[in-house]
């Protein structure tokens, strides 16, 4: 079973961007432990970051054909405003868990509105990294259950 990683614009600045919001981990870090935890799952994990919506809905279509069994999306600051990221998410029917590292519910009010949110299974945020290892965690068993 495989499993696809999406991170979108300005998470592989992660290690430096504002780190009081979003930690010193960066995104080969997440990568790693999400990869190892996929082995331990026994199950397989592609991990895929672009600052461009295109990108971002071009890779999701793709795993619609590729048979791709779940995605963990981190859709950054595409998750407020792209009601095209949510449309893609929606055509190929793929669960979908949306990740974010810090508490979105708690910042700023342009940051409560998740478009994603109604087309995903569930959403983990606030967790920071570890975040991502608990929706795979959750991912998996929903798709194994
Ligand atoms: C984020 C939250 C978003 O509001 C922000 O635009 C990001 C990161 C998070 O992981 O906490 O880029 O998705």
């Amino acid at each position: 079973m495989k499993i696809l990683v999406l991170h979108g614009p300005n998470l592989n600045l992660l290690g430096t961007r504002e780190p009081e919001v979003y930690g010193f981990t960066t995104l080969a870090d997440i990568d790693r432990d999400t990869a190892a935890l996929a082995d331990d799952l026994g199950v397989v994990v592609e991990s895929f970051q672009s600052n461009h919506e295109g990108a971002l809905i071009d890779r999701i279509h793709a795993a619609a054909r590729e048979g791709i069994a779940g995605i963990l999306i981190n859709p950054g600051a595409y998750t407020h405003t792209s009601i095209a990221l949510r449309d893609a998410l929606s055509a190929v029917s793929i669960p979908a868990v949306e990740v974010h590292l810090s508490n979105i519910h708690a910042r700023e009010s342009f940051r409560r509105r998740s478009h994603i949110a109604p087309v995903v299974v569930a959403q983990v945020a606030g967790f920071g990294a570890a975040g991502y290892t608990l929706a795979l965690r959750g991912l998996v068993a929903r798709l194994q259950g």
